[in-house]
């Protein structure tokens, strides 16, 4: 039996990352160039892209980061980081909708303002830049080598674990319906659309709970795997829906959430 020895390179492949400066999405890209992509990472930041870039390109991967300013919560805003796209390169194979926002709050205090907004980045804009960004996947997709969408959803989309994150946790859970919603659609375009359900990971959103060496233990010991996220586990994910190897995957909401998607408590019939 023959398999190829090279199923998870990127070579000659090219990426955007959205939000990709930092966190999950600085993972992703890291994973990414690392696989031998040339990498777009576009955020409202340009400073925060280039430092991410700079980083990145530093390590002597293959392949190379090239950051770009953008903001997509508007239609506006997503129109102008198409067009950026469209102005820099001809070919796009890979699309990671990473950009995300949370908001917590009590259920008594929780702002009318905090459902809006994170809906519209979450879920609007993943959805209308995949949409504005499908013609592009789609012309370089074929039957065996198909385009990628990677969104990027969370375990609390998945369990019902709210943390006081009521919109985030009702957005992660859309971007996880969307995801099989547009793998179904897209087969026909030989584009996969997959998302991730991660569990807790070190970033500017998390950085009020694991941001110190204490709050990281204690969130840890609640983590069946008992660790938090780290960069190659983001990094490896990306690479294995993306690769060669990840071709005949379509529509799964991959967790790498150290188990918390399957930590539904005590057993019901066994011993005290
Ligand atoms: N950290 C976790 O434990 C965890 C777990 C599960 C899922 N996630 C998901 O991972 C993704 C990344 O979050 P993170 O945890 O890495 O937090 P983060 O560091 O705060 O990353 C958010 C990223 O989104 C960008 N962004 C925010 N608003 C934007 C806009 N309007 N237009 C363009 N870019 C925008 C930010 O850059 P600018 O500020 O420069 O725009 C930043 O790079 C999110 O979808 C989040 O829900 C995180």
């Amino acid at each position: 039996m023959m398999i190829s020895n090279n199923l998870f390179s990127l070579e000659s492949k090219t990426a955007l990352v959205t939000g990709g400066s930092t966190g999950l999405g600085l993972m992703a890209t890291a994973g990414l160039a690392a696989a031998g992509a040339k990498v777009f990472i576009v955020s409202r930041k340009l400073e925060n892209c280039e430092k991410a870039a700079n980083k990145i390109n530093n390590c002597n991967f293959k392949g190379q980061v090239v950051p770009f300013k953008g903001d997509l919560s508007s239609e506006a805003g997503i129109s102008n980081i198409v067009n950026e796209l469209h102005k820099k390169n001809s070919e796009l194979h890979v699309l990671v909708n990473n950009a995300g926002r949370t908001w917590g709050s009590n259920f008594g205090s929780f702002p009318y303002d905090a459902w809006e907004k994170v809906l519209n980045l979450n879920v609007s804009a993943l959805f209308h830049l995949t949409q504005k960004l499908v013609p592009l996947l789609a012309a370089s997709a074929e039957r065996d080598s198909p385009t990628r969408v990677i969104n990027i959803g969370s375990v609390m989309g998945e369990v019902p674990m709210g943390d006081g994150a009521y919109s985030y946790a009702a957005s992660k859970s859309a971007v996880h319906h969307i995801t099989k919603i547009l793998a179904k659609e897209l087969a026909e375009k030989n584009i996969t659309v997959n998302a991730l359900s991660p569990g807790p990971f070190q970033s500017n959103m998390t950085d009020f709970a694991i941001g110190d060496p204490k709050g990281s233990t204690r969130v840890s010991k609640r983590v069946p795997l008992k660790r938090i996220g780290q960069t190659e586990d983001i990094a490896a994910s990306i690479q294995f829906l993306c690769g060669r190897g990840g071709s005949y995957i379509t529509g799964a909401i991959l967790p790498v959430s150290g188990g918390i998607n399957v930590s539904t408590g005590p057993s019901i019939f066994g011993e005290d």
